[in-house]
Formats: structure tokens, sequence, C-alpha cells
């Protein structure tokens, strides 16, 4: 089938990759000059395992091109991707300005009839808007609608959007019309026939909940599991071995019940912060997601809390952060948990040593003298009074508890990712506050 894939931003180069790779046609399109630029150099220009060899696969075959062009990207198109931006705006709703925008595209200079499916993260009731979008641009024509539209969110992790997408847990297609579903079950065809997965069939507005409903849950567990790493810290209960039997339970799972610093990303703030806002709008008040961020916001500064307690006064001391991406395997810093921990400490006058391994080019204007990029773990702890684990990236479980030891100039450990065993620490002589754990040392 011809795809077009409407904004090749981190889901939507996905997208298009992994359609040509189950043997679409695709044409990407973006406004951005650089980014389709670069794209047509092969060169993926943000780091997703498995993305590049996908990539460079699909253009050597030539099924997969990317365009500035909207007429060229539309022409002849059986099914088109919106995969645009859907920025929060000030008051925490999503600004839907580039899904209209793409949806007048589609209206202007798609050739036929084709199905519109909605793959941004959007509101429920979206698609309808998308529809009569679409609908006044054809009145205005003097013609009668003709595409249809259709919402398939996408569940894709960062660090492992590839194979999310090659080998979803599901496919959710919400469409009101046999003709659509039809298209889009042709559409996922080759995909299912090599990886059998629930084909959950829906009308629109569902299939918009669902990716409401998945994200906020998924958002929620890991607050609450940080919730419990509060009691688990006042109590001296190990609330890692409290998430492990809690996971046995099959009701439960023990996915998504790692205690840290909160959930950062380009999807969960954002997404449970829409979803409040689109239930208050609908006229309900989803108090629940509203505690889920709350406890996120107080997951964010418990490594200040914990610095000040060890270190009183932290303003003229020196610390060392591991970390910045807002998870590992990715080096997006989009709402990064460890923003706000830097932040903190810039605002009392820390002197912030910084290191993560694929990350700093993104920060490199942000605080300017107050934060030292750095180009090595060894290099950010080396004098600093403490160190703070802020992402777990795997290099850092190698540095041993004799090293952080020798390194540092205060024997003072913050581990908010639970990158080492705390009782190691302290054996070493260090004094370890780790996430939902008891001081130690
Ligand atoms: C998420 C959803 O998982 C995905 O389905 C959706 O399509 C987009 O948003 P992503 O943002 O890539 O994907 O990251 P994810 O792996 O879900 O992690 C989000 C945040 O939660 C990270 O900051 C991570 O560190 C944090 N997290 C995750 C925890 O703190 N504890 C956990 O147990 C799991």
């Amino acid at each position: 089938m011809n795809v077009a894939v409407i904004g090749v931003g981190h889901v939507g180069l996905v997208t298009a990759a992994t359609m040509a790779k189950i043997g679409h046609n695709v044409i990407g399109f973006d406004i951005d000059e650089s980014k389709v630029e670069s794209l047509r150099n092969g060169i993926v220009p943000f780091h997703e395992p498995g993305l590049q060899e996908l990539l460079t696969a699909g253009m050597d075959s030539g099924s997969i091109r990317v365009t500035t062009d909207a007429a060229d990207a539309l022409s002849d198109v059986d099914v088109v991707f919106i995969c645009v931006g859907t920025p929060r705006r000030e008051d925490g709703s999503p600004n839907l300005t580039y899904v209209q925008s793409a949806a007048a595209m589609v209206s202007t200079h798609a050739t036929r009839p084709t199905v519109v499916v909605e793959k941004s993260t959007v509101p429920v009731q979206t698609g309808e808007r998308i529809r009569q979008a679409l609908t006044l641009q054809a009145q205005s024509r003097g013609q009668s609608l003709t595409h249809d539209v259709v919402s398939n969110p996408e569940f894709l992790k960062e660090g492992t959007a590839v194979e999310d997408t090659l080998y979803p847990d599901r496919i959710v297609v919400g469409a009101d019309s046999a003709a659509a579903h039809e298209v889009m079950r042709r559409l996922y065809e080759p995909q299912l026939a090599a990886h059998d997965c629930p084909y959950v069939a829906t009308d629109v507005k569902t299939a918009e909940l669902i990716k409401h409903a998945s994200n906020a849950f998924l958002a929620t567990k890991i607050s609450f599991i940080n919730a419990v790493a509060r009691i688990c810290e006042a109590t001296g209960a190990d609330v890692e071995t409290v998430a492990d039997a809690m996971g046995h339970d099959g009701r439960i799972g023990r996915s998504f019940l790692n205690a840290g610093l909160g959930y950062g990303g380009s999807c969960f703030p954002k997404d449970v912060e829409a979803f409040i806002h689109i239930a208050s709008d609908l006229g309900y008040d989803f108090g629940l997601l509203r505690e889920t961020e709350r406890i996120n916001r107080e997951a964010k500064r418990w490594p200040i809390g914990q610095l000040r307690r060890m270190l009183w006064n932290i303003g003229d001391k020196t610390i060392a952060i591991l970390g910045v991406a807002f998870k590992p395997h990715t080096d997006d810093i989009r709402d990064a948990p460890a923003l706000d921990v830097i932040d903190a400490l810039v605002a009392e006058g820390t002197t912030v040593r910084l290191h993560d391994p694929v990350a700093l080019p993104h920060v490199a204007d942000r605080w300017g003298r107050a934060v030292v990029l750095c180009d090595s773990a060894e290099e950010a702890i080396r004098g600093a009074h403490a160190v703070v684990t802020c992402t777990e990236w795997p290099e850092y479980e190698k540095l041993t508890p004799a090293q952080l030891a020798e390194w540092l100039e205060f024997p003072v450990v913050v581990d908010a990712r639970k990158v080492w065993d705390p009782e190691a620490l302290a054996a070493e002589g260090l004094n370890v506050a780790s996430v939902g754990r008891q001081l130690l040392g």
C-alpha cells in the first residue's frame, strides 16, 4: 500500500521505517528542511536503537523516501499517518494546531480518498475534530468528505521504539466505518502474519481513550511505588523487595513498579496533564491523576532533601550528577527529572558536575558555567562532595564502591535510580540514601 507519514519526529520516523519494513511504499513529510535533509542523507537525527539500520534498508530498497513537498507526499496514498507534535499549552492542554494543519494539508493535496490516521497522542474527540476540519475544507470547494478518520495510537517506548512497533503487545484501531477498518486491517496484515498479537478494532473515541488510559495508568503505577518508597524509607522496609513480591501477583505485574526519581519524557508528564485537563473539560475531576502528578513532583525533589540531610548547606558544595536523559538508552531530555534536580541545585548556587553518555549536547547551553559537563563519570565524581544518580545507565553500575569512596571528597551517595547495592556502598564507608531504603552509613 502507499503510505504517507506527516511529521517525521520520533513517532513518525519509527512509524515510517516500520511500515516500509513490513512491505509498504512510504513517503515521510516534514516542514523542517534540515530534518528532511539529514534523513535524505540517511542520517537519523536522534538516538533510537535499530532505527538507523531500518531507515538505511528502506532507503536502499527504495521503499521509503522523505520530502518537504506536501503535494508530492500526498498524491496517490492509501493511508496518511498524522504524527506531528502536540506541545502542551501553558494551561496543560495540548496544542493541536499542527494536527489541524496536517488535516488541512491532506484535504488540499490528497488526490484520492484516503484513510487519515491520528497517531500523535491527542485528546479524545480529536478524531471528530479532524473529520470536521476535513469536511469544512471539502465543503469550501463544493465537495463532500471522502476521507475516513482513524485513531491508531502508538505505545512505543523510546529506546525500544523499533521493537515495540514491530512486535507490539496489541494493535489498536479505532474507525467509524467498515471500509476504514478494512483498509487498516490490510495495512497491518503483513505484520500480524509475522507477529501474532491482539488486534483491537473499535470506534475512534474508544481508541483515543485506550491511549490516555494506558499512559495515565502506567504513570500512576510509578507514582504509587514512589509513595510506597517514602514509607519504606521511614520504616526500614525495602521497596524493591516489596515491588518484586507485588509483581508475582499476576493481577499486578512487576513492570513500571521501579521506584526512583519519577517519570519524565515526552509522553507521561504531558499525557497525564492533558488527561486531567480533558476530563475536567468533560465535567470530571480526575483527582487520582492530580495525586499521581503531585507524587511525581515530590519524587523529583527527593535527592535535594537527601543532600540537605547529609550535607546540611548545599550552596557551597560540588555535586556530581550521573545522567540527564529521562531514562537510559536515549538522549532525550524532554521533561527529564534530572533537569529539576540540577535546576534546584543551580538555584542554590551549588556547583554541578554532570555526566551522561549521550545526552550532554542537549544541555550544552542550558546552565552556563554553573554546570560543568564531564566526559566520564569519574571526571564528574572526582572531588565532588556527593554523587546523585539521575539516570540508570548500565555503565554506572560498573563503578565499584571502592572507586566512589576514593573519588568523592565526602563519602555521600544519593542513589535516586537504585543503580548500586546500598549495603556494598555502606560497607565501603559511604553514607547512602537509596530510594525506598533507610539511610545507611
Ligand atoms: C511511554 C510509554 O511507555 C509508551 O507506551 C508511550 O507510547 C510513550 O510514553 P517512554 O516515554 O519512551 O514511553 O518511556 P517509559 O519507558 O515508559 O518511561 C517513562 C518514564 O517513567 C521514564 O522517566 C522512566 O524513568 C520512568 N519509569 C518507568 C519509572 O520511574 N519507573 C518505572 O518503573 C518505569
